[in-house]
């Protein structure tokens, strides 16, 4: 691998752990003010001591993340559909690889539709994306994107899009956890990241998916709303950061939660 694209993937996924914490804050490319990010910078700001990565479009990049942050920056390139239409799968690049250069972003990601109406046009996207990303030394995360269809998150459906993304190229796919998640994490040659989805109904759930993941083959979280939805999100990500780095029990991670949340943990 290129120096530049292997040390761009190593300050994202931490080489003292082999595993990473990316904070999702992508939301409004399709979603809008989605609630509790209706204003980045409040969201990001406490937030941003404790993640590896944060994952933004450039719109939110320029206006609500200080330049002096030198947290690494996955750059969200694809775009073109609104939480409006029905199908969420009909999407281009939206950002090209010299604003991501400019924007020093450590990697790019893009959705993939497998089995939608865009399918073909999503791979195409990311093949794209890919060849334009080698030529650089940028590292492309795809996204298993499955719209407002929650329900297709099963392992025999995500073995196969993350399978997909890594032939096309991708060197980090974000996916989501499932049962037998180590049947998607065993069909992908490139490492694999998890979302949180929508907000799960308690923090011992969010610890028990992000525990589960990395039993099972992720490297690390790429994490929004389980996170920053929560009432409190410091105290959140810590827990989740001993979970990944530490190797923190679900309960010694509800500890750190507890105490955090007792201590009123603010962040910066
Ligand atoms: C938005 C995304 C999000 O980054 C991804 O879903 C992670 O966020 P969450 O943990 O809230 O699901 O790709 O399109």
């Amino acid at each position: 691998m290129d120096w530049g694209m292997s040390n761009r993937i190593s300050r994202m996924i931490k080489p003292t752990t082999g595993r990473s914490v990316m904070l999702a804050c992508d939301h409004g490319y399709f979603m809008g003010p989605t609630r509790k990010l209706e204003n980045p910078r409040e969201t990001i700001d406490p937030l941003i001591p404790y993640a590896d990565t944060l994952a933004v479009t450039r719109g939110v990049l320029r206006t609500s993340v200080d330049p002096k942050w030198d947290t690494p920056i996955l750059l969200r390139v694809s775009g073109g559909a609104s939480i409006l239409k029905e199908d969420l799968s009909d999407e281009e690049i939206t950002t090209s690889m010299r604003e991501a250069l400019r924007l020093n972003a450590a990697a790019v990601a893009i959705s993939i539709f497998v089995g939608t109406p865009h399918e073909k046009q999503s791979l195409v996207n990311l093949s794209r994306l890919v060849d334009e990303g080698e030529d650089y030394g940028m590292p492309v995360m795809a996204i298993t994107a499955v719209g407002k269809e929650l329900e297709k998150r099963d392992a025999k459906y995500l073995a196969l899009a993350c399978r997909l993304g890594a032939e096309i190229g991708a060197r980090i796919v974000k996916t989501y956890y499932c049962e037998n998640f180590s049947k998607v994490a065993n069909g992908s040659p490139v490492p694999l990241v998890v979302a949180g989805g929508p907000k799960l109904n308690t923090e011992t759930d969010v610890f028990n998916l992000v525990h589960n993941a990395l039993d099972e083959g992720a490297v690390g979280v790429d994490m929004g709303r389980n996170i920053w939805q929560n009432d409190h999100p410091v105290a959140m990500i810590k827990a989740i950061r001993s979970i990944v780095h530490e190797k923190a029990t679900v309960k010694e991670a509800v500890d750190i939660f507890n105490e955090n949340k007792k201590a009123g943990a603010h962040g910066r």
